[in-house]
């Protein structure tokens, strides 16, 4: 016998948005690699994902050429994505704001309405096996700087997308 049990109840649905100074290195990088593993574990319309910066400089912009060329070549294509500024009003829209460092943590507070700064969190707090606190700007470095901020985010959302799992059970 099959036992079919139907719900009209709404999937519960998280959202997330990654954030860093620019939004044209870490943040999009955070936003490709945790829409991939989204993805591949099926929960695409149950994990939703966005990412912004805290400056306006690169509002509009592309991601930045080097975060582009070493997320490609670990099959993370950055190309559609486009910078954009967070504002008081992504704190309504969001469950999590997710922020690279802590220069970022604290220009998010200082928008941030006062009921929401719980959502502000930093990545590498989801990332296991680790005392790294921060994901270091690699804008002014070297192209190992954009492949560590890979390593970082491909641990991290593993870890994020663990620990919104148990929330996403309805
Ligand atoms: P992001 O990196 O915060 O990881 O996007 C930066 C991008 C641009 C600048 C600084 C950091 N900038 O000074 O223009």
């Amino acid at each position: 016998m099959t036992v079919c049990v139907r719900s009209n109840a709404p999937m519960k649905t998280i959202s997330v948005c990654f954030v860093c100074l620019g939004n044209i290195c870490r943040s999009p990088t955070a936003e490709g690699v945790m829409r991939h593993q989204v993805e591949a574990a099926r929960l695409s319309d149950r994990i939703l994902i966005d990412s912004a910066g805290t400056g306006d400089w690169h509002v509009g912009a592309s991601p930045d050429r080097r975060a582009q060329q070493a997320a490609g070549e670990r099959g993370y294509d950055l190309s559609a994505l486009r910078g954009r500024q967070i504002g008081p009003e992504d704190f309504e829209r969001f469950d999590l704001v997710i922020a690279m460092d802590d220069a970022n943590v604290a220009a998010l507070k200082a928008i941030c309405p006062p009921a929401q700064r719980d959502r502000i969190r930093l990545l590498m707090e989801f990332a296991p096996a680790t005392d790294i606190r921060e994901v270091a700007d690699p804008y002014f470095g070297g192209d190992a700087g954009f492949e560590r901020v890979l390593d970082q985010c491909e641990a991290a959302c593993r870890g994020l997308i663990a620990a919104l799992r148990p929330q996403l059970i309805t």
